[in-house]
């Protein structure tokens, strides 16, 4: 493509952005499966080295088959968002995992005595790196409930060695958001740093860099692939000079680089990122109103309902709610171990943004092993499913649960 062509659809974009033209004319991104990369002489090798010459020189380091992947999400979190009259720039990094991507952005901004005010409502491995993993580095998280503006106020008042806000909305697994606009021009006016986990919406329903956030993460396992075949993770920055320098040293350093394979697998799968979402999103709304009139179901939580709390939030900042809902069955434990062994088409198994309809049952699955009150403080209950929903055909999902229920 050439590209000077204003692509003004974000479905073209996912599609076209990012590519690479092959010097050996290949329609698709080859998957580089090269750990070294070759000089034509010698005096390259030094320009290369040097800084002086862009090109590749360690798959550690860079890889052109991961290129395309940063650029394409870098598009797609940056398209249609101006900074000072010109479109943002933004440079994204991949990792192997969505936890190495976190791991860069701590390490790289955060040193011995800062701290971090986060929301209490995160996905467990970012919760585990933040009060187990660097605590032991002397960097310490304030854990508040962010959806209140004057709680986190005072935490920021109250507290100068808070260096970042980190959020992550909608969190994993209760479907919390918060106000994405709101924290961003606080941090702003108490100069943190403010990173965003955005791997449940996707760019393609919630763009944080919109609204002044500094750093993205994802979760590429997730929708981004959105079939399930590769694990990976991104970070991204605005500040492309601190990108460049600070993130990528960590990054390659660290060594928590992506693959070639697992790059080209998340490149083909975002393209129809756009087509899947809408269906994703479309299903969930059906499926909730299913639940919500059945007799076996205690509550649904969706924050496409209006009586959702984050409702207001979630609509504020993105396009539709997403594809991700959890409901409650009456008959707590056994009720939720006979309904998960019912399922007929849908898959009994953990994670999500998958093609296919996922429920997890956490009380018997993901937190078996968790006390009852850590439990119940993130609204995990006995009974309680949680549910991706696919692209299948609607009628067919909640035909399942029809009969599991
Ligand atoms: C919101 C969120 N962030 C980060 C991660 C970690 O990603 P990964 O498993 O790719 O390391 C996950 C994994 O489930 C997640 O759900």
């Amino acid at each position: 493509m050439d590209n000077n062509f204003p692509l003004t659809g974000w479905g073209s974009v996912a599609v076209h952005s990012g590519h690479l033209q092959d010097p050996l004319y290949a329609h698709l991104v080859p998957i580089y499966a090269s750990s070294t990369f070759v000089y034509d002489e010698a005096e390259q090798g030094m320009r290369r080295f040097s800084g002086k010459e862009e090109g590749y020189i360690y798959s550690r380091w860079g890889n052109p088959t991961f290129t395309e992947a940063e650029n394409k999400i870098a598009a797609l979190e940056s398209f249609g968002i101006k900074k000072n009259d010109s479109p943002l720039a933004v440079k994204g990094i991949l990792h192997a995992s969505g936890m190495a991507a976190i791991t860069t952005l701590l390490l790289s901004n955060l040193k011995s005595g800062d701290k971090i005010l986060t929301h209490y409502s995160l996905y467990g491995g970012t919760e585990e790196i933040v009060t187990k993993v660097l605590p032991a580095l002397g960097i310490t998280a304030i854990i508040a409930d962010l959806r209140d503006l004057n709680i986190a106020e005072n935490a920021i008042k109250k507290d100068p060695a808070i260096k970042l806000l980190y959020i992550e909305t909608p969190a994993n697994p209760t479907i919390q958001c918060v106000d994405i606009e709101a924290l961003s021009g606080l941090a702003k006016q108490y100069h943190l740093l403010t990173a965003c986990d955005n791997t449940f919406a996707t760019p393609y329903l919630q763009q944080p860099f919109r609204f002044g956030i500094d750093f993205v993460v994802h979760s590429t396992t997730k929708f981004l692939n959105g079939h399930g075949t590769s694990i990976g993770g991104i970070l991204l920055g605005s500040n492309t000079d601190f990108m460049k320098t600070k993130a990528y040293t960590m990054a390659k350093t660290l060594g928590g680089n992506a693959n070639p394979f697992d790059a080209f697998l998340l490149i083909n799968g975002m393209k129809t990122l756009e087509l899947r979402m809408e269906r994703h999103c479309h299903n969930a709304m059906e499926v909730a109103n299913f639940l919500e009139q059945h007799p076996a179901v205690a509550k649904v939580n969706y924050t496409g309902l209006r009586d959702h709390p984050d409702h207001y939030t979630a609509m504020k900042q993105m396009r539709h709610p997403g594809a991700m809902l959890s409901f409650e069955l009456k008959k707590g434990l056994q009720g939720g171990i006979d309904f998960m062994n019912k399922l007929k088409m849908c898959v009994r198994t953990v994670s999500l943004g998958t093609c296919d309809t996922l429920l997890s049952h956490p009380a018997s699955m993901t937190h078996y092993s968790v006390p009852k009150e850590e439990k119940e403080k993130y609204g995990i209950t006995d009974g309680l499913i949680r549910m991706n929903v696919g692209i299948e055909n609607v009628q067919d999902i909640i035909a399942d649960l029809n009969q599991a229920l």
